[in-house]
């Protein structure tokens, strides 16, 4: 346990303070958690949120239950409800947010070391975050394949059956299986990527979660692996997991107008608005 005299990193609960350690020699390694949150000023629902969230929105598919919509065993015996959701969700129409932008500022400044995320929407890539330091632990739409033999499908193709509300189908001769987005259904493993990084958790200087209820497994558990002595920061609409370690930082709110507080302390605003106005 941290020893009681030992001051804190980031003394106060604000982005002031978190900016002021963000300058500081000492912070150089910038770990993030992304979740749904991040993307729903982008005009991409969460999944969780009362009211707003997918979950409570998803009595037109008949689903047994709503995660069902993204569960293997389901998808096989049925993808019309994947389907006619994945029209909705299909990376093209959706922007980057300024979280996604300041993701990118990160990395300008040389301080982004991985960003983990959680979401599909590939929103970071369009930011402008390397591919490189992006671990989309959840996958993504950005490629497609059979769930039978696993050959890939063509990105034009997948493109047009998603648009046009068909079930793209495999076309290798004697499989015909149904073609899905890489995307980790429930039921799936997380890409291998994912695992050989958390290891690099433990350079972290800071670790910052955005718009996440950190409630899906192994993702969430990722805040438990960078050291003792690195802040964290939760940045949400509402308070999730437990931020009980001496140097946890706790910043309520819209994740948006958070980001751009912390910008302003760090004189990065106008930076963050015309590469957000860029994108
Ligand atoms: N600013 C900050 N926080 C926000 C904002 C916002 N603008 N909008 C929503 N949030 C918060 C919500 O209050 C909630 O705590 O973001 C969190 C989103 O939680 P979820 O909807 O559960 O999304 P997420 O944590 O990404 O879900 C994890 O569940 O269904 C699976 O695979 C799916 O990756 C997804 C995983």
């Amino acid at each position: 346990t941290p020893s009681p005299t030992k001051s804190k990193l980031i003394p106060g609960n604000d982005p002031r303070s978190v900016a002021a350690y963000m300058k500081s020699e000492r912070c150089r390694n910038v770990f993030l958690m992304l979740g749904a949150g991040v993307s729903t000023a982008a005009g991409i629902p969460d999944f969780r949120s009362p009211d707003t969230g997918l979950y409570a929105n998803l009595a037109r598919l008949n689903l047994p239950y709503p995660e069902a919509v993204f569960q293997i065993d389901f998808f096989r015996a049925n993808p019309v409800p994947f389907y006619t959701l994945a029209k909705e969700l299909y990376p093209g129409r959706f922007a980057p947010t300024l979280t996604h932008t300041f993701i990118s500022l990160l990395n300008t400044h040389s301080l982004l070391h991985t960003c983990f995320t959680q979401n599909i929407d590939t929103l970071e890539r369009l930011a402008g975050v390397p591919k490189d330091k992006i671990i989309e632990a959840h996958g993504s739409f950005a490629s497609q394949r059979c769930i039978e033999c696993k050959m890939p499908f063509d990105d034009e193709r997948m493109k047009r059956a998603v648009e046009g509300g068909e079930i793209p189908k495999c076309e290798r001769r004697k499989c015909g299986g149904v073609v899905k987005p890489d995307i980790v259904f429930f039921g799936e493993s997380l890409p291998k990527e994912f695992y050989s990084s958390i290891h690099s958790l433990r350079k972290a200087d800071l670790l910052i979660i955005i718009g996440t209820s950190l409630t899906v497994h192994p993702f969430a558990s990722l805040v438990h692996f960078v050291p003792q002595k690195c802040p964290r920061v939760l940045i949400n609409l509402v308070k999730v997991g437990e931020f009980d370690r001496r140097d946890d930082v706790v910043l309520l709110g819209k994740c948006d107008d958070i980001v751009r507080e912390l910008c302003r302390e760090l004189e990065w605003e106008e930076e963050l608005e015309s590469m957000w106005r860029g994108v």
